[in-house]
């Protein structure tokens, strides 16, 4: 049975005290639920809190929600200023990576290419990818969306074998819907979902294709969770903007199906 996740990505956001305080306050409301063993939580804060986050959840008992970094360099070290690496990641004791975020692609030029090399660094060490892809409005309205994503993926995932594959997430985030408030309708999501899912199945069979978690991004908030969560190929959440306000992502990550 596939996993369940939500994933708050809080991008350039929060103080070294907020993130204290809201990691702090997301154990707070979460602990009291008994973890359900298909469901996972992450928490991907800028690179400089990865280690405090994973201390206070530590200290505080923690054993259930993860931590994510938000980006990972190719290489595995050297003369690279500012970035980070994933055996620098992976010694801190981060479970997770996100690869290919639309702001990564869009502001600082990261290519389908450059994200299959960023994809293997990330398996090489052990960190679990979660890989976005998702079109922009003009590639919805000129109704090449299916074709943007396929490629996204092919690209950068489908020289994988099938067992590298299956540690891979993929999140669905169309542009348009990142932090706009637009978010894609059930329809929309489920639609694209079942697509990556159709894709997979062709490239790796339907047994990797069934075991694959795919998570939809975009303007996901407490609201709107549960019945995006309730499509039958969307697997959970990649959060932005409501990841940062404590009882909002909790109550995402309780929107996730019981019953799976
Ligand atoms: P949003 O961002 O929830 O603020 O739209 C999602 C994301 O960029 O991962």
């Amino acid at each position: 049975m596939r996993k369940k996740m939500v994933a708050g990505n809080w991008k350039m956001n929060k103080t070294l005290p907020e993130a204290v305080q809201l990691t702090t306050e997301i154990n707070q409301l979460l602990q009291k639920k008994s973890a359900h063993p298909q469901h996972i939580t992450v928490l991907c804060p800028p690179f400089l809190y990865l280690q405090k986050v994973q201390d206070i959840l530590t200290l505080l008992g923690n054993t259930t929600i993860k931590t994510g970094a938000q980006n990972c360099h190719q290489q595995e070290q050297g003369a690279f200023t500012g970035e980070v690496s994933a055996p620098m990641l992976q010694s801190l004791g981060v479970e997770y990576v996100i690869i290919g975020h639309s702001e990564r692609r869009e502001y600082f030029n990261e290519t389908n290419a450059q994200l299959k090399e960023k994809t293997d660094a990330a398996l090489r060490h052990h960190l679990l990818p979660i890989f976005c892809c998702g079109e922009k409005l003009a590639q919805r309205e000129e109704n090449c969306h299916f074709e943007t994503v396929r490629s996204q993926i092919a690209e950068s995932l489908f020289h994988l074998t099938p067992e590298d594959f299956s540690r891979v997430i993929i999140a669905y985030e169309p542009v348009w819907a990142i932090g706009t408030g637009k978010t894609a309708t059930t329809e929309q999501a489920q639609e694209m979902h079942a697509f990556i899912r159709a894709q997979i199945a062709t490239k790796y069979g339907a047994a990797v294709a069934n075991e694959t978690t795919i998570l939809y991004g975009g303007s996901c908030n407490a609201a709107n969770a549960k019945a995006l969560f309730e499509q039958p190929d969307v697997d959970g959440g990649l959060i932005g903007g409501a990841s940062l306000k404590a009882p909002d992502f909790a109550a995402i990550v309780n929107s996730l199906p019981q019953n799976w």
